[in-house]
């Protein structure tokens, strides 16, 4: 794939002079799409490096921010989904002509770093209504930066790091239309390095976050997402201010909600049959299987067992199981 082809995320053509030099004196990977370059101890390609330059230097939080913030295949566009649903729900009590049928999760709730402020450090923001939902893959240390202080609450999604490999590794395919070699991706996962690597120190950063201030950091998991959906909708619900009433609970909101929100429900909208992100990518291609444990079609007993040793490693003394 060349340059041109690369969506601009990826791509070396938006840098200003401060991060070209920057970027000179950074540890720099160069994996199948780019050189990506470490940057307070997570990688980036350039022009995302630049929009999380752009956001530290730009971003003025407001109290209302919400910012749903993961590991990328780990369940955001679900999440997005999910949060977008539960305050459209105060708006309107009719599912026909849902903002889901009209928009992709991820047009309805843009990246920091890799799309309101790829460009520029002072975006337009004014299309946000309060509460403002953005999203990002940033680990929590680079984005809590400019949110010191402000009680804006963040929702972290995270996902069995064996089934966030396969997911990776379809949606790669899919991208560079062949079937990559799951090595390409694997040993770099398992070295720490990869855009927005490594998964183990991006997981505790959010994860620790939670544990100090519980208020302001919500920690989701995909896999309870999945075997409780009910639960953890009502979970996110309170946590983001909006609980579900006694009334809404009799009558089926919050199981009509998860439905709405369904793989199988948004897969199936012709928006995210035919539409693409601002930066081409085919909204069809974060759908796919959604199943907890697909990776035992996919992973070799070694390779299971190597990701399980790192995370015995890693995990060890943090309270954090998978
Ligand atoms: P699989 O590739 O394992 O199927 P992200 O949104 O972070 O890019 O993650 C994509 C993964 O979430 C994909 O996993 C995709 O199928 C799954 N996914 C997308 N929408 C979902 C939904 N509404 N419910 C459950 N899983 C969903």
């Amino acid at each position: 794939m060349n340059e041109k082809e690369l969506p601009p995320h990826f791509r070396e053509d938006n840098l200003s002079e401060d991060t070209k030099t920057l970027i000179s004196s950074l540890p720099s990977y160069k994996d199948s799409e780019g050189n990506l370059y470490n940057y307070k101890g997570c990688w980036y390609y350039p022009n995302t490096l630049q929009g999380v330059l752009n956001y530290e230097k730009g971003f003025k939080p407001q109290e209302t921010d919400i910012i749903l913030a993961s590991f990328p295949k780990s369940g955001t566009t679900w999440l997005k989904a999910l949060t977008i649903a539960l305050f459209e729900r105060l708006k309107t009590d009719t599912y026909s002509d849902h903002v889901l049928q009209s928009d992709n999760p991820h047009g309805l709730v843009p990246f920091l770093e890799m799309s309101l402020y790829l460009k520029s450090s002072t975006p337009d923001l004014s299309k946000f209504s309060s509460p403002r939902v953005f999203s990002t893959h940033m680990p929590f240390h680079t984005l809590q930066l400019p949110l010191k202080g402000s009680p804006c609450k963040v929702v972290y999604v995270c996902r069995n790091v064996k089934d966030v490999l396969v997911s990776l590794w379809y949606f790669r395919s899919a991208h560079l239309q062949k079937e990559v070699e799951m090595e390409s991706l694997f040993e770099p996962l398992c070295k720490g390095v990869g855009f927005f690597g490594p998964f183990w120190e991006h997981v505790l950063s959010y994860w620790r976050g939670s544990l100090e201030d519980p208020k302001q950091i919500l920690f989701m998991r995909y896999e309870e997402m999945k075997s409780e959906p009910t639960a953890q909708v009502k979970r996110l619900a309170e946590f983001l201010g909006c609980p579900f009433t006694e009334e809404e609970e009799e009558d089926g909101s919050v199981d009509k909600l998860v439905e709405l929100c369904s793989l199988r429900n948004l897969s199936g909208m012709e928006i995210n049959n035919s539409g693409k992100t601002f930066n081409n990518v085919p909204y069809s291609t974060f759908f796919r299987k959604g199943e907890v444990g697909d990776f035992k079609n996919h992973l070799t007993t070694e390779m299971e067992n190597k990701i399980d040793k790192i995370i015995q490693e890693k995990y060890n003394d943090s309270g954090l199981k998978f």
